[in-house]
């Protein structure tokens, strides 16, 4: 049932016809396929990535899912309802952030914004002024002093606030934004991640889109990674991670050792214990980063550390190092973006 998923997109479609310039006057058509069959399900109470770099498709996906839109192909439905034949209804359970930066007055203050919008989507009176607070607190916005301040005043990162705020204004059950923390400063982006992680928790669905692997990593319970206007896999952080477990990078390190002793120590590792090794500086002393296939992690561990002892070196650390989202990314798009 369409319904108990908070968003459904099915196979979707979408091509940009252009004109490029040719000389003088002559154009060329030119059709450009931003989603080649998208398809995804976020679930309630979870905070979803679309993740991907420039030009994958995720602004497209999100224009579509909002209503914004028309699909060439495929279909999506958001909390049930069908965006294409229901957008209305779609509309009244979403709260948008598309572009953090646009549809604000400039000579209103953060609280006449929220006032004008809360008024747009129906609010009035003391639930209104109720709301306009609760929704000015929620993002931060009175500690900064951005309620009462001109919106021509505002900073990046009090923009974004206030447009997740006006999103928030009637409480919707799902929240759909377009790298709502692209270029803020890092309190600002924290404060949202942690604001959107929060809603999640409470049972809101809600789909974010970021470049930033880092960001998708750190708050989303599940990620799509979208390229050239594919779903390349999903999966939550660990699922995808596993996807590159093929090799178990361990990290030692130590000191002790004369320069002129690396190559051969490195030599000496790989032979005894069959695993590639790589020896760097690292904190006045070196790093050893060998490559263990999984389960033979603790043999590795183990031995290593010996055969550095009865060398005489000392170890000081050491560590496992977990694959990171990237390596994910270019093992399932071929590195190709
Ligand atoms: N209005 C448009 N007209 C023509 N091409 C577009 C338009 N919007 C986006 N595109 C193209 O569609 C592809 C996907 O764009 P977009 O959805 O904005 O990607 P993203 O948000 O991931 O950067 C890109 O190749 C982009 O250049
Ligand atoms: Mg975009």
């Amino acid at each position: 049932m369409p319904g108990d998923w908070a968003i459904i997109a099915e196979g979707l479609v979408k091509r940009y016809l252009t004109y490029a310039r040719r000389g003088f006057i002559r154009r060329e058509r030119r059709i450009i396929e931003a989603l080649r069959g998208v398809s995804f399900k976020v679930n309630w109470g979870e905070v979803f990535g679309l993740l991907g770099p420039n030009g994958a498709g995720k602004t497209t996906t999100v224009k579509i899912l909002t209503t914004l839109l028309l699909p060439d192909d495929g279909n999506a439905w958001v909390a049930g309802y069908n965006v294409v034949d229901e957008p209305v209804r779609v509309r009244e359970q979403i709260g948008v952030v598309l572009n953090v930066e646009k549809g604000f007055f400039w000579k209103l203050t953060g609280r006449e914004n929220l006032r004008y919008f809360g008024m747009l989507r129906g609010l009035r009176g003391r639930d209104l002024e109720d709301r306009v607070d609760e929704v000015g607190g929620m993002l931060g916005l009175d500690k900064l002093g951005a309620m009462d301040k001109l919106y021509e005043e505002f900073s990046l990162g009090m923009k974004a606030r206030l447009a997740i705020a006006r999103a928030m204004l009637t409480d919707p059950p799902v929240l759909i934004l377009d790298e709502p923390t692209l270029g803020l400063d890092p309190h600002s982006a924290r404060g949202i991640r942690s604001l959107l992680v929060r809603l999640a928790r409470r049972g809101k669905a809600v789909l974010i889109t970021t470049h930033n692997m880092f960001e998708a990593e750190l708050i989303c319970d599940r990620v799509a990674i979208i390229n050239r206007g594919r779903i390349a896999a999903i999966g939550t952080v660990a699922e995808l991670k596993r996807l590159v477990t093929d090799t178990v990078p361990i990290n030692i390190v130590f000191t002790g050792l004369a320069e002129d002793g690396l190559e051969s120590l490195e030599k000496l590792v790989a032979e005894r214990l069959g695993t590639p090794a790589r020896i760097s500086g690292e904190d006045r002393g070196y790093r050893i980063r060998m490559l263990a296939k999984p389960g033979e992690e603790d043999r590795i561990i183990a031995e290593s550390i010996s055969m550095l002892s009865s060398m005489g070196l000392k170890v000081h650390r050491v560590y496992v190092e977990e694959p990171s989202l990237e390596d994910v990314f270019i093992k399932v798009t071929g590195g190709e973006t």
